[in-house]
């Protein structure tokens, strides 16, 4: 099958040994922007292409000819629609079932969750002291020499052989742990001995958050924090080897609306024990009743009454079942493409993923539709998240009589599309099967319409999955998806996907994490996994996070639960990296978007357009031009409303991965290469 071989940043082998360096030919004189135009034509004044007079707009960039005063107004409207989205809770709810948990992608409301940067909440740091012994001193750590350096990447790319699954998945996961020396032993009954040691620990807190604080307003130069490459993890925080608990699997079931993803994911739930027949009765009789009948199965999914009246997924449902090799974290995403920013909030905690493919007649077509399908856009973003583990499950093959013709031109179709988008053939499988009738999904089919097939089943096929890489001993990154307050017990947990390191909870234990934005310290009162209390979350888990001494209005959904050594930054001045998406609208200096980062997102101005570079290799191909059509690629700089946290990407892929959103679709992903200035 054709490769696109113009389409985007390659993700083949060699994709580290591109030059991303910002070789411009100093000597290389610019060429001088003549503004003379011909007299039957009109220069664009985005691109420069001089188009024939009867051309009411450019034929390359699609720009009016000079209808300034309409884009102005435009623009207002756009922004404006932009800065509505800042204080809206775009919230997913949660679960009532151990088995199905809502993670919410809410966007912190600034109105009711002002930050006070750099504040610390010093009452309840107080508060915590009390009864606590000092531990030793915090420069009693030592730190190793062992280089984390990561090869600065192109878009989505991820370095299997370091960082891999980590960076790219958020969510649910595990707190970090403080070092060895932030871990204070609690002593009942020698804590009125101690309040010199008490005090020295109020102030051992202080010089905690201050450093914290001063890191976090310095500038963004190297060395702003102690290297990440520094820290020395403690033994605790490493997997033991004799553990014999399954490797866990954050698997993002996305795809385009309706191809029966919610559905899919029920079957396998209910096959695999998770759902019981009571349950499944219930579920198919209540759907009935509203005459919905064919969703029983993603009800399972599909919780709230909204979603079960329109019959389809809102926010990202979050379900778990054991296959042989993996304890699988289901991530059903939303399909419509309203829903796209919460279907991000789950892919981005992902390791791997299903795409999920209606093969019915038509509807294949219109997931492949460049403007309406969800199908490209969500391939698009899962890669540029840095999933590169796909199993392409082709459903609803009973309606297409179990054809092997429809399944082969799906796969001739969508997988040159998957190839360009820097997906390798080897890490794609193409599964054929029916939710519906439960053809091929943990056992072979029986339907004697796919006897062509022979290989594995869905499960099987997840099974042959990869183990995703952990940054085990690493400091502690755990990008904030969700937070649940109990006000009445004055208790706050946030909840995500633990990136790196580790945290545990225990009564003797006083656990430090520094909370980004505020760059608050607070401490861990409990950890939970999949509803169930545990002691140690590690990378990987998605845990949720109940916090002691800090205010609930300073944990939101979009930050980071850090080492509070390791606080990262805090900013809204940034230089991309981006790649325009095949179809979407150019970007031009001063283009309003919608920036998305982890769990974050912010309006944002594009500032300046460095370079364009050529999307194979990475090398400049011109200096400051006006405009980055589709399939381009650019360095950028752009200016957000309100700082978030972020870190460049070499340093932590994960905190470094964006995209850029307008009128409802992805228009850009990419890479933070630069904060150019940090918060104060
Ligand atoms: P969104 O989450 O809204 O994007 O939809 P979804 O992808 O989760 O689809 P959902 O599971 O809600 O199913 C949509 C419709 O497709 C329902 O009517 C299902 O019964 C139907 N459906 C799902 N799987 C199959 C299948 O294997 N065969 C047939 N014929 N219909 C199916
Ligand atoms: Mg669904």
């Amino acid at each position: 099958m054709p490769r696109k071989v113009n389409y985007g940043p390659d993700y083949d082998d060699n994709y580290d040994e591109y030059d991303y360096g910002y070789e411009v030919d100093e000597n290389a004189e610019t060429p001088p922007q003549k503004e003379t135009i011909k007299h039957s034509v009109w220069r664009c004044s985005i691109c420069t292409y001089d188009n024939d007079e009867t051309m009411s707009s450019c034929d390359i960039c699609g720009v009016l000819h000079g209808p300034l005063l309409n884009n102005s107004i435009y623009d207002k409207k756009r922004t404006a629609n932009i800065f509505d989205l800042k204080s809206s809770r775009v919230s997913s709810t949660v679960v009532g079932r151990d088995e199905a948990v809502k993670v919410s992608s809410m966007r912190s409301d600034s109105s009711n969750q002002s930050t006070e940067k750099g504040k610390h909440n010093r009452l309840d740091e107080i508060n915590i002291l009390k009864n606590i012994e000092v531990g030793p001193p915090a420069g009693s750590r030592t730190s190793d020499n062992c280089s984390a350096s990561v090869q600065e990447g192109w878009l989505g790319h991820v370095d299997e052989s370091s960082v891999a699954v980590n960076l790219r998945s958020r969510g649910k996961s595990s707190l970090s742990l403080m070092p060895k020396e932030r871990n204070v032993m609690v002593d009942d009954s020698s804590s009125s001995r101690n309040g010199g040691e008490a005090n020295s620990l109020t102030s051992n807190l202080e010089n905690i958050s201050f450093a914290a604080k001063s890191r976090h307003s310095n500038d963004a130069k190297p060395g702003r924090a102690i290297s990440r490459a520094q820290y020395k993890p403690e033994k605790w925080m490493l997997p033991e080897k004799a553990e014999h608990s399954l490797t866990q699997l954050n698997l993002a079931i996305v795809g385009h609306v309706d191809s029966g993803k919610s559905t899919l994911s029920g079957r396998l739930l209910h096959l695999l024990g998770r759902i019981s027949q009571k349950e499944m009765h219930k579920y198919e009789k209540e759907a009935k009743l509203q005459g919905k009948g064919s969703f029983a199965y993603a009800w399972a999914l599909d919780e709230s009454a909204e979603e079960r009246e329109r019959g389809i997924t809102m926010t990202v449902a979050v379900a778990y079942f054991d296959s042989k090799r993996y304890h699988v974290v289901v991530l059903d995403s939303p399909g419509h493409k309203d829903f796209v920013p919460n279907m991000i909030t789950g892919a981005t905690q992902a390791d791997a993923s299903i795409l999920v493919i209606d093969a019915s007649i038509g509807s294949f077509e219109a997931g492949m539709d460049g403007t309406k399908g969800q199908t490209r856009e969500h391939a698009q973003l899962i890669r540029s998240f840095g999933i590169d583990q796909l199993i392409v499950a082709v459903n609803k093959m009973d309606a297409v009589d179990y054809s092997k013709e429809r399944f082969d031109l799906i796969i001739s179709q969508l997988g040159a599309f998957l190839r360009s988008c820097g997906f390798k053939d080897s890490s794609v499988s193409w599964i054929p099967l029916s939710a519906v009738e439960n053809q091929n999904l943990v056992s072979a089919p029986s339907d004697f319409r796919l006897s062509w097939y022979l290989g594995p089943n869905l499960l099987d096929a997840i099974d042959s999955f990869q183990p995703p890489t952990r940054e085990f001993s690493k400091p502690l990154i755990m990008p904030i998806c969700d937070v649940i307050k109990s006000p009445s017990q004055g208790q706050v947990s946030a909840c995500g996907k633990l990136e790196a390191g580790a945290v545990r909870s225990g009564s003797k234990l006083l656990i430090l994490v520094l909370v980004m934005p505020s760059a608050t310290i607070a401490t861990v009162r409990s950890l939970e996994r999949d509803s169930q209390a545990c002691p140690i979350g590690r990378a990987g888990d998605n845990i949720a996070v109940s916090l002691n001494g800090i205010d609930g209005n300073h944990v939101m959904a979009g930050g980071v639960l850090c080492h509070p050594d390791f606080p990262i930054a805090f900013a809204k001045h940034l230089e991309l990296k981006v790649l325009v998406l095949d179809g979407a609208t150019p970007i031009l200096i001063g283009s309003q978007l919608e920036f998305h980062i982890h769990h974050a997102k912010e309006a944002a101005r594009v500032a300046r357009i460095s370079f364009l570079l050529d999307s194979k290799t990475g090398k400049v191909v011109k200096k400051a031009p006006r405009c980055i059509l589709a399939k381009q690629s650019a360095v950028v700089e752009v200016i957000l409303q309100e700082a978030v946290c972020v870190e460049e990407f070499s340093k932590c892929k994960v905190l470094g991965r964006v995209f850029l959103r307008t009128l409802g679709r992805t228009v850009a992903v990419g890479i933070v290469t630069r904060i150019v200035e940090e918060q104060q």
